[in-house]
């Protein structure tokens, strides 16, 4: 099977900081891949690389068999990578709806009611619908989170990227947003995500991989990865979950 993504060693530093060394894997469609990783690690980096709003000093990256490395980031959004922001990102004195219909149109390339329909689909989806017509401003911070998904599902990804989406979320919260990403996967979704909620992240991902200072140190069976000497190592007197 063709993967759905490549990254073929990739390097990317900003001066003396090196954010990918060497960065080789694949994603299988359908696939859900967990990536852990110190502050700093490169992570969100990674996902700038992947997206195309960051250009890699060397190697490639293939998506879906096709090498993207030189296509702009609108091309491989039309394509079908899509992500949320660490921080979200929405125009806030826009409505949830009016927030979900810019990634339809500009993303997906809907118009019209194809768009509005695919907008309340999705929006049933993050169980955002009660809140369509609210500003995207005056949204709590899970609302916020599930805006940041909404608005990639409609850009109809086919990889789905998620930076830290959990992260200061209470308990329940996360519970509550962790089955809706299980349902996003199970709807065909391959999904690349990002965290350091590492219980949530367990919860969904097939796969993980550890990066440390641009590197791949480890990649492997999440719970094996979790009780592997690297991790232990990188995370000494840090707590996984915090
Ligand atoms: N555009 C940039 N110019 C210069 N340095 C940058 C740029 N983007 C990121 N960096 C630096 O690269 C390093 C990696 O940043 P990145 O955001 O990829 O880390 P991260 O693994 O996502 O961390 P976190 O877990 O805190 O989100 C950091 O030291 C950051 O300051
Ligand atoms: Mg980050």
């Amino acid at each position: 099977m063709t993967p759905i993504l490549k990254l073929k060693h990739l390097n990317k530093a900003f001066g003396a900081i090196t954010v990918a060394d060497a960065m080789s894997y694949e994603v299988h469609p359908g696939e859900a891949l967990g990536v852990i990783g110190p502050n700093g690690a490169g992570k969100t980096s990674m996902f700038n690389l992947i997206t195309g709003t960051l250009r890699s000093n060397s190697g490639s990256i293939e998506f879906d068999g096709q090498n993207v490395s030189k296509w702009s980031a609108a091309r491989r959004s039309h394509a079908g990578v899509a992500r949320s922001f660490q921080v979200p990102q929405p125009f806030s004195g826009m409505t949830v709806f009016e927030n979900a219909m810019i990634a339809a149109t500009q993303s997906a390339g809907l118009h019209g009611q194809k768009a509005e329909r695919h907008c309340l689909e999705v929006l049933e989806q993050t169980e955002l619908l009660p809140k369509a017509n609210v500003l995207a401003g005056s949204l709590t911070l899970l609302e916020r989170k599930r805006l940041e998904l909404t608005r990639a599902l409609c850009a109809k990804p086919r990889l789905l990227l998620l930076d830290e989406i959990a992260g200061g979320l209470t308990e329940a919260e996360c519970q509550s947003l962790v089955q809706t990403i299980k349902d996003i996967h199970a709807s065909g979704v391959t999904i690349i995500w990002i965290e350091h909620v590492v219980h949530a992240l367990l919860a969904v991902v097939d796969r993980l991989i550890v990066i440390d200072f641009g590197k791949k140190i480890a990649e492997g069976e999440p719970h094996a990865i979790m009780d592997s000497a690297a991790v232990k190592e990188i995370y000494l007197g840090i707590e996984a979950d915090a």
